[in-house]
């Protein structure tokens, strides 16, 4: 895994932006697969910036959601659909026919899972795949216990995890008690990965997964591990309770472009 430490969300945001950017300029046609929460917000905006600057075409882009909450509907204003049609669909003027999320209200969700891994079977797999990471390790909607072997599925959210969350909702019982995601090895099957961290509030997991050699389903971020493409963008916060950053260099690399 290569580390990146950069020294705040904002140098976190841009490098993020920059490197979808080299994805996209270098593979018109890429697949991106995106994530949600407060992380990704400003590499949002940044990646936005970038493409009405630069100009690049976005036209052959398909992007592929990690999640989305279970009972919410695409224009839930807490749903998934919403966030990333406000923070990066509609700014970049993509189609509907290039974004995809899982549907959170389809009437058969077990379907709805096998459908979109054919989905992105069919496009022939995720080339960039952006994560976040949860206080618990926790990668899409992962929680500890997932199995490593899972594909997109329907997963109970841990207390924790709908504490975290709460923040976004008015009360904290609304937040949704299941959600529908990406599963461990779909994620892995992406070409790379690029992994944000920002914050006090990560600096537990960043420290366990950079510095704790096991990998072990109780700790899902862990199973990144096993794939040869990482790299983490992660700022002086989230890096602060790791003893030595060089590790990062330990066995793998950014995939060349
Ligand atoms: C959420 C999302 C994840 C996200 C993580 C961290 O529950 N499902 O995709 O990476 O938790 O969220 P945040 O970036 O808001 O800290």
């Amino acid at each position: 895994m290569q580390v990146i430490r950069v020294k705040n969300y904002n140098e976190m945001s841009e490098k993020a932006a920059d490197m979808l950017a080299a994805q996209v300029k270098s593979k018109p046609d890429s697949v991106l697969g995106l994530a949600t929460g407060g992380t990704p917000e400003g590499t949002y905006k940044a990646f936005v910036q970038k493409a009405l600057q630069e100009n690049f075409s976005l036209s052959e882009l398909t992007t592929f959601n990690l999640d989305e909450y279970v009972g919410l509907s695409p224009q839930h204003p807490k749903s998934y659909h919403l966030y990333m049609k406000n923070h990066l669909f509609q700014p970049l003027a993509l189609q509907p026919s290039q974004t995809n999320l899982p549907r959170g209200n389809a009437p058969y969700l077990e379907k709805e899972a096998e459908r979109y891994e054919r989905m992105i079977k069919e496009v022939g797999g995720i080339d960039l795949q952006l994560l976040g990471i949860g206080e618990n390790g926790h990668i899409g909607f992962n929680e500890p216990g997932t199995s490593f072997t899972s594909r997109t599925h329907i997963e109970k959210l841990n207390p924790t995890t709908r504490e975290a969350n709460a923040r976004y909702f008015e009360n904290k019982e609304d937040v949704p008690e299941h959600a529908i995601t990406m599963g461990i090895s779909s994620i892995m099957d992406s070409g790379s990965i690029l992994l944000l961290a920002s914050g006090e509030r990560k600096k537990e997991a960043v420290k366990r997964l950079l510095e704790d050699k096991n990998t072990r389903e109780d700790f899902p971020a862990s199973s990144l591990r096993n794939h040869p493409y990482v790299t983490m963008v992660a700022d002086e916060e989230a890096l602060a309770a790791v003893s030595k950053t060089d590790e990062s260099s330990e066995k793998n690399e950014a995939k060349p472009l």
